[in-house]
């Protein structure tokens, strides 16, 4: 559970990442705010490039930053767009190895919660570690 106080404040983190959002191509801005189970925030933002699938989501950004600093637990990640929009298919596998259970708020770039879900809602089914540990026989 997380209480309405730390939503508001990711969602907050959020939406000041979307303002640094490097998107002139796309004229898409997204701002991600990942908390991880120790309690530290990182943000991310989308950024572009001319040579188009050079481009890296917000939410990625976000967890790659929070992996390279050595965290792998995540609780929530707060991603704010213009309209509500849900995370890519990559970004959803990018999280799924790190947890199904991570909480996803959606939220819009003047901070309205619109939607709470998971990972696991997200994307049903993960392929992970898992499966690559199965026997062939
Ligand atoms: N984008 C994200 O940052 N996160 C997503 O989950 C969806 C898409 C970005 C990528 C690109 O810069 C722009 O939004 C339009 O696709």
């Amino acid at each position: 559970m997380l209480k309405d106080e730390m939503i508001e404040r990711l969602i907050q983190k959020a939406a000041e990442a979307f303002e640094k959002a490097y998107a002139p191509y796309s004229n898409y801005p997204v701002g991600a705010a990942l908390l991880t189970d120790d309690g530290v925030i990182f943000d991310g933002v989308n950024v572009e490039n001319a040579v188009y699938p050079l481009t890296i989501c917000a939410e990625r950004v976000a967890i790659f930053k929070a992996v390279s600093e050595g965290k792998k637990s995540f609780k929530a990640i707060a991603v704010v767009t213009k309209n509500g929009g849900t995370p890519c298919g990559s970004c959803r596998q990018v999280m799924a190895e790190f947890g199904l259970d991570t909480i996803v708020l959606i939220a819009n770039r003047e901070g309205k919660l619109l939607q709470t879900t998971t990972v696991s809602e997200l994307l049903p089914s993960a392929f992970g570690e898992a499966d690559l540990n199965q026997s062939r026989d």
